[in-house]
């Protein structure tokens, strides 16, 4: 449609953009990372950076729940830096004990958190504290959410339990082609389709479901099973493969820095000189409303 109205005058100043709101997350310096950290957070962290003003950590307080060695740790923290590639947005974190998590988030003042499901109930406690300090010493810090991505609970290889390094059912997604294959291979699918010619049921398929994310023909891929037009072997070894190709510019980049560590330790510097001056100016504000100042 044409008009010939005149286009609205443009205003002599403009308004000012209004400051972006922050998200936060965190992810442990556990030396893998795998399918359910992408599809359930990574993505939204990649996401939501050009909507908001993100901050990522490298939670090595965190690991130390479960890490007792002194080296692991740096390891781990250089692997899972390298790992994630957001060279501009690590950090080591400035931490306090013992309400780790909620301390993370409201320093930086984050209204928004992207996390996978495993993690909502640590939310809830966040904006319980949240609306504690708040409720005593006045509006300090906003209440926080936590945003999923649409696979919000990712399981494992397994099947049944959630992907998680700690139950050994993860697909590794930085790791040689050879260990994501075999990872993949081992996957349990739906357990009652027995013979080759019995139709499968996508929708309790693991690997089906996970075709979801790796091609726009996953459809046909479910059809297939549903029909035993193929077999749960082809549906793997074609799952391994795409994710393998998926992740491949990832892992080129990941092994590049992991032949340099001091890059990285660089990164995570520059990310904690970034984000120390916003950690300190939250401190003095709490210390002046709690009267420690
Ligand atoms: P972690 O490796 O435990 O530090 O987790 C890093 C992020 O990945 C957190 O936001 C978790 O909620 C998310 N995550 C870990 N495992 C899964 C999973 N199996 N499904 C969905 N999200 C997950
Ligand atoms: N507890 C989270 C996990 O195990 C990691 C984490 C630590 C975190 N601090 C955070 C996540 C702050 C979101 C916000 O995965």
């Amino acid at each position: 449609m044409t008009t010939d109205v005149e286009p609205a005058s443009i205003p002599v100043s403009a308004p000012a953009a209004p400051p972006r709101r922050r998200i936060f997350s965190g992810i442990q310096p556990s030396g893998i990372v795998h399918l359910g950290n992408d599809l359930g957070a990574i993505r939204n962290y990649v996401a939501l950076q050009a909507e908001f003003e993100a901050i990522y950590c490298i939670v090595d307080y965190h690991a130390l729940t479960s890490l007792h060695d002194a080296d692991v740790l740096r390891r781990g923290t250089r692997e899972m830096a390298a790992s994630l590639q957001q060279p501009d947005d690590l950090n080591h974190g400035l931490l306090t004990y013992p309400v780790l998590q909620a301390a993370d988030i409201v320093i930086y003042k984050a209204t928004t958190v992207p996390v996978g499901k495993d993690q909502a109930a640590h939310l809830e406690l966040t904006r319980e504290i949240v609306r504690a300090f708040n409720n005593r010493y006045g509006e300090t810090f906003p209440e926080q959410q936590a945003v999923f991505t649409e696979t919000p609970t990712v399981l494992g290889t397994d099947g049944v339990r959630k992907m998680s390094k700690s139950l050994g059912n993860t697909i590794e997604i930085l790791a040689e082609p050879e260990v994501i294959r075999k990872q993949v291979m081992s996957m349990v699918t739906d357990t009652q389709r027995i013979l080759r010619t019995d139709p499968g049921r996508p929708e309790v398929c693991n690997v089906c479901q996970l075709h979801r994310w790796f091609g726009p023909d996953w459809e046909e891929i479910q059809d297939g099973e549903r029909t035993a037009r193929t077999g749960c072997v082809d549906t793997k070894k074609l799952l391994a493969e795409r994710i393998t190709r998926h992740y491949a510019p990832a892992r080129e980049r990941y092994l590049e820095l992991m032949a340099n560590p001091a890059e990285i330790d660089g990164i995570l510097e520059a990310g904690a000189d970034r984000l120390r001056p916003k950690a300190e100016a939250t401190m003095a504000e709490v210390r002046e409303r709690m009267g420690l100042r």
